[in-house]
């Protein structure tokens, strides 16, 4: 079953990586007409925006939500039917959960996850002692040094309810990560992998994001794989799904030894894809198929 998958899969990027090769016939379709993202009809979502100056690939920046079918987007428009809000309910109960050694939780200290608010607009970000930090590596930095509890996976569901959670508090400010300073280098390597050729297909993300917008690969409709709506809720596989997850995932199906979530070249790859989104909405919990 999985190898029949596989092979279909491969057949259809392997016909995107001719097409991608011969570069003819495909161009990148902009989403027409914009409709706009309004959630619980009265939060006005930025789901469009004009590229950051730094991103001379694209003019403008899209949400991967413009690219969903009117089903899946609907989902995205009422907390009521959002599956992702399950989990941020079951993360919001980890919050006030006492864990560890140190009898804490996390609300014996920051009090309410409102206090979260504006965090997730600029993860990835770089500490005090220079290490490039996701919101995962926040959490279980205080789980691990001022709770006395066990580090979570970064898999884990959790980490995932705990990350939609306090993204959530951000939903409706508008994504803004560093690029300069002590976080340029870590741009700089994440930019150089986007622009990298990876695996059997010899695809970059750049060959589907940038070159090929708005088309489709066997029913899949190809975004500008943005990451302002992560972490996402999928229908297909029933849970959540971490941003570092899905960049695992579209390297490992060029078929390539994909990066493990976590590992310092996914960080970098997080804070350039995101800062490709600068300007669009944190959207808290999006839908995906
Ligand atoms: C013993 C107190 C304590 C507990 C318990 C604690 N934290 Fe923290 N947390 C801190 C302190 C102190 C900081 C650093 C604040 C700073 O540098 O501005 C911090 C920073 C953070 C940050 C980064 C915030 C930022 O603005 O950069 C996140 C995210 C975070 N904590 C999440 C959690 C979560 C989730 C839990 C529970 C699993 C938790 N913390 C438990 C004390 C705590
Ligand atoms: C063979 C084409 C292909 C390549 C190469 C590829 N992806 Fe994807 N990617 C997809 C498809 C298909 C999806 C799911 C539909 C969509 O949102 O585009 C996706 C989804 C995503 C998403 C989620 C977008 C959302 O809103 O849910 C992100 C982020 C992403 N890709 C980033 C990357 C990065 C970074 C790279 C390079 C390491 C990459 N992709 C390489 C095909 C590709």
């Amino acid at each position: 079953m999985k190898t029949r998958f596989n092979a279909t899969l491969a057949v259809a990027l392997g016909a995107l990586a001719t097409v991608v090769v011969a570069s003819v016939g495909w161009a990148a379709t902009d989403p027409s007409p914009v409709i706009p993202l309004v959630v619980n009809g009265n939060l006005t979502l930025t789901d469009s925006a004009p590229a950051p100056a730094n991103i001379p690939g694209l003019k403008t920046i899209y949400s991967g939500w413009l690219f969903r079918d009117p089903d899946t987007q609907a989902m995205q428009t009422d907390d009521f039917s959002n599956p992702g809000m399950t989990g941020v309910d079951a993360g919001q109960a980890e919050w006030a959960t006492v864990d560890g050694t140190e009898g804490k939780s996390c609300a014996s200290c920051h009090n309410g996850i409102e206090s979260m608010k504006g965090l997730r607009a600029s993860m990835p970000k770089v500490t005090k002692d220079g290490k490039l930090w996701s919101l995962e590596d926040f959490i279980n930095g205080c789980r691990t040094n001022r709770m006395g509890a066990k580090a979570w996976g970064w898999k884990s569901t959790e980490m995932k309810n705990m990350t939609a959670a306090i993204s959530l508090q951000s939903r409706g400010m508008p994504v803004n990560v560093k690029t300069d300073g002590a976080a340029g280098p870590f741009w700089e390597e994440g930019k150089k992998m986007y622009y990298s050729r990876y695996g059997m297909l010899q695809l970059s993300c750049a060959n589907c994001h940038e070159d090929h917008y708005g088309d489709h690969i066997r029913g899949d409709h190809l975004s500008q794989g943005q990451s302002n709506g992560f972490p996402v809720y999928r229908l297909s596989t029933g849970g959540l799904v971490s941003l570092q997850d899905r960049l695992f995932g579209c390297i490992r199906d060029t078929r390539a030894e994909s990066f493990k979530p976590g590992s310092p070249e996914l960080h970098a790859l997080e804070l350039y894809v995101a800062s490709r989104g600068n300007g669009l909405s944190v959207e808290g919990v999006g839908v995906r198929p």
